[in-house]
């Protein structure tokens, strides 16, 4: 697709199809819907009284041949009838798009003055407009023998009477954010024989060219030397090599303490000696999401030059069950000393997170995110609608959400106690890799992860084992099978809060 911000007159503009908005009317029985084009509420009258237009939220309806201005299409795109939020806007946006392609349309204007944004809400609108276009636009077809025709191609005019530096900025911030969020989606889509730790790390430092982000990658031997035991243990059944990815991004002073960034980069998880079911198995290729999603971040942080200093961290490796892989009751140490046993291979993401852990809490950073495709727990818990996350500190927390209010993705706290920490203690190392107890696995994962965080930092997991991919049933910006960038935009705004 192709997008441009227009400040031009709808009057003055040729092209093939005008999209606009409609209103439901404010009770079901009183009154019709109507556009907030008012130019065209004669000529699409008749819908509203047959209610082929009701004006509800997402409802997509296409006239061809109906002709307003110099337009011979209208799409209309329902708002509903309370008053609009900038998650609204993208996702009706979204809608747009989708609306758009599914008729075949090659070129439109979209009239962005109908969102009734106003003073208080142009900016934001602005780049919720280009970030749902942009995000419904992604597809995955790097592999595909015949790919999507170029002549096909879409173009958007976001047409405002409006556009003031603010709302330009907002727009083009949007663009930048979701195209961030798409090239994130398309490392996690990318199948496993094509996305070893390898291949991610070399993606990261092309992707880095000219961000200003600089990025360090250690191979296997530096990662031994560095005794990140748990990321190399997890290796050791796989013939591909780990890798450890640090991404530096300098906003601010230098003598401004960094926030950190990690992300779990399991390239493949077979589960190890402890083989998972063969059913389904092949989605366990997104077991990078965390990492892609955490290189999305910072490269979006670099790209709209927030005015803070950030370190990303990735572990990456497969986990596969190779001769020479850890078995159950193998112990190993993490970089930070502390022992544990491996119970079950398949609990690897919090093994590879140990090392990373340990290392941001060396950078005395100002905080620690991470996001880990961590436990099936997640998903049982809060399926594919919240990304559940974890952390004792208040202040955080409230953070957290605000950040998430600000990027429209949706969070939910969950509960990290003592009791958890209990459950994970080892018999013949300091921690076990699994519970000693049923239930809460993904409270007792975080509390594993927790044993690698230093002291009095402030530090928020986010378990995406349920949003990172397949989002798009309800999500309408999302794909609907594939990798949906989960938490990147959150990750840009807790960013964002500390500069
Ligand atoms: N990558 C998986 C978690 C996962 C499962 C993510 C399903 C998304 C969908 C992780 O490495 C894993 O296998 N965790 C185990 C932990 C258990 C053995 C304690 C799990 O959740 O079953
Ligand atoms: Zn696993
Ligand atoms: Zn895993």
């Amino acid at each position: 697709m192709v997008l441009n911000l227009l400040k031009k007159d709808l009057e003055t503009l040729s092209c093939s199809t005008l999209v606009v908005f409609s209103k439901a009317a404010p009770t079901k029985d009183k009154g019709t819907a109507r556009v907030t084009l008012p130019d065209l509420n004669k000529i699409l009258s008749e819908s509203f009284e047959d209610k082929s237009i009701t004006g509800s939220k997402l409802e997509s309806v296409f006239f061809r041949g109906k002709a307003f201005l110099d337009f011979k299409n209208i799409l209309v795109i329902g708002l509903g009838s309370e008053s609009l939020t900038h998650e609204d806007v993208r996702q009706v946006s979204a809608q747009a798009y989708e609306g758009l392609k599914a008729a075949g349309v090659k070129e439109a204007a979209l009239h962005f003055d109908g969102f009734g944004g106003g003073k208080k809400h142009n900016a934001e609108f602005a780049r919720a407009v280009s970030e749902g276009l942009t995000l419904a636009s992604y597809i995955f077809d790097d592999l595909k023998s015949k790919k999507a025709d170029k002549k096909d191609e879409l173009t958007v005019h976001v047409v405002t009477e409006n556009a003031d530096a603010s709302l330009k900025n907002a727009f083009n911030d949007g663009l930048t954010l979701a195209q961030c969020v798409n090239f994130s989606r398309n490392l996690g889509d990318t199948p496993g024989n094509l996305m070893t730790p390898t291949i991610l790390a070399e993606r990261t430092q092309e992707a880095a060219k000219g961000t200003g982000v600089k990025v360090t990658v250690w191979d296997k031997a530096r990662i031994k030397k560095e005794k990140m035991g748990g990321l190399l243990g997890v290796s050791l059944g796989s013939d591909q090599e780990p890798r450890f990815i640090i991404m530096e991004y300098k906003g601010a002073a230098a003598s401004k303490k960094p926030v950190v960034f990690v992300g779990k980069g399991l390239t493949f998880d077979s589960g190890g000696i402890s083989i998972k079911p063969s059913a389904g198995m092949e989605e366990m290729k997104y077991d990078m999401c965390g990492g892609a999603n955490v290189i999305g971040a910072v490269l979006a942080m670099a790209r709209l030059k927030l005015k803070v200093n950030v370190v990303g961290l990735i572990p990456s490796t497969e986990n596969m069950p190779g001769p020479s892989a850890n078995k159950p009751g193998d112990i190993m140490a993490a970089r930070n000393g502390k022992t544990f046993e491996v119970n079950n291979t398949d609990a690897e993401g919090r093994l590879i997170l140990s090392d990373a852990l340990s290392y941001a809490s060396e950078l005395e950073p100002q905080a620690i995110f991470d996001a880990a495709t961590l436990t099936g727990a997640m998903v049982v818990a809060l399926g594919n609608i919240h990304t559940g996350y974890y952390t004792r500190n208040f202040n955080l927390s409230k953070r957290v959400q605000d950040a998430a209010n600000a990027s429209g993705e949706w969070v939910w706290p969950m509960p990290l106690t003592d009791h958890h920490v209990k459950d994970i203690r080892g018999t013949f190392a300091d921690f076990s890799n699994i519970s000693s107890s049923k239930g809460a696995g993904s409270a007792t994962a975080a509390a594993f992860l927790e044993q690698f965080v230093g002291e009095g930092i402030p530090w928020a997991h986010f378990d995406i084992a349920g949003t990172g991919w397949a989002a798009g049933n309800r999500l309408n910006y999302c794909p609907k099978k594939g990798a949906s960038g989960a938490i990147l935009r959150t990750f840009v705004e807790l960013a964002r809060s500390f500069a």
